[in-house]
């Protein structure tokens, strides 16, 4: 930690201070050398509140993850806090409207993590219909005594409708992905309409959300997580999708009603769900664990070398960019640059 100093007691001549909340890939924060001061949470864990809030005391800049919640009482530690590099394309752990209102700049990752996350959102997809966990775990517990016609038969996937709630950059790599699956794609979305050549390359439709749930045969979220997104899966909505529907979330979990979900999957009012989020990350709501027909993941939708390096990087090229008084390439309230 640096040594307390009062704003008052800074010139202009003062380098930079970041602060970063856990160690990412070292290539990017080594771009940060010579340029500001930086630190990293030593610990191998996110931080407690209490270490947060004296972490940011004397920063200019944070870069903080999908872990750590960023609000009034943070901005109100970090009085010399001017932006917030978030190393997600999810920012739902900040309290932008109130960053807004301080003058806070705050920046997210998205593109860089469109391809990898569309990516996972497929392995979901293929290991919850051709249930290729179970089949591994049946493997290890030396189970397997010879092919046998009616061992662990899952759903075609080819073919088949699938349905894409929330059409950004993500979901629309993932109707890519679709194509080679010879598959129908219906979405929906809040905020956006794909232009006509992007629905008919993509064999898309846009039709509302119950129709979305009643005709596919394997639903994907792909939302950010908002006040109108929260618990936009509920009973209802799986009822809609139906005994032999599939769900598949690598958003935020709060999207989904996970009690609703369990009880669902228990009573076969869906056929599965392969999740890479939950309600309350990291825990999962009682039940979830036991179901056969669910495939759970420590969300990893960017979990990969390449992708988690070049998020580095662009929470770096905002931090390094604004410090220079340049425009940040990634930012979230691109108003409190022109105030
Ligand atoms: C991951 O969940 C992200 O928002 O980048
Ligand atoms: C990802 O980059 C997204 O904005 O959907």
């Amino acid at each position: 930690m640096w040594p307390r100093r009062t704003t008052e007691s800074r010139d202009v001549t003062d380098v930079n201070r970041v602060y970063v909340t856990r160690q990412i890939p070292q290539s990017a924060l080594d771009r940060l050398e010579g340029v500001v001061e930086y630190s990293v949470n030593p610990h191998d864990r996110v931080l407690e509140r209490d270490e947060l809030l004296e972490a940011v005391r004397d920063i200019d800049g944070l870069l903080s993850l999908l872990t750590d919640d960023i609000d009034a009482e943070v901005f109100d530690a970090a009085p010399d806090l001017k932006i917030v590099a978030n190393y997600a394309v999810g920012y739902n752990n900040i309290d932008v409207a109130e960053a807004t209102r301080r003058g806070i700049l705050v920046t997210n990752t998205p593109g860089v993590l469109t391809e990898t996350t569309a990516d996972l959102t497929w392995a979901l997809i293929m290991a919850i219909t051709r249930r290729v966990v179970e089949g591994d775990r049946f493997m290890r517990a030396g189970r397997y005594v010879g092919w046998a016609p009616m061992l662990l038969l899952g759903s075609d996937v080819y073919g088949k409708t699938l349905g894409i709630i929330g059409m950004g950059k993500i979901g629309q790599a993932v109707a890519r992905r679709a194509i080679g699956f010879d598959m129908q794609i219906l979405y929906q979305d809040m905020f956006l309409d794909l232009p006509e050549v992007a629905e008919h390359l993509l064999d898309a439709d846009e039709v509302d959300l119950h129709e979305v749930l009643r005709r596919s045969d394997i639903v994907t979220l792909h939302v950010p997580l908002t006040d109108e997104t929260h618990h936009m899966i509920g009973m209802r909505e799986l009822e809609l999708l139906g005994p032999n529907g599939y769900l598949i979330n690598a958003s935020r979990g709060p999207v989904v009603d996970e009690v609703a979900l369990i009880e669902a999957l228990r009573e076969g009012v869906i056929k599965g769900a392969a999740l890479d989020v939950f309600e309350d990350e990291p825990e999962m709501k009682p039940g979830l664990a036991e179901l056969d027909n669910v495939v759970l993941l420590p969300h990893l939708g960017s979990a990969t070398i390449e992708t988690r390096t070049a998020m580095g990087d662009l929470a770096v090229d905002n931090l390094l960019a604004f410090f220079a008084g340049e425009e940040p390439p990634t930012p979230v309230n691109p108003e409190v640059l022109k105030a």
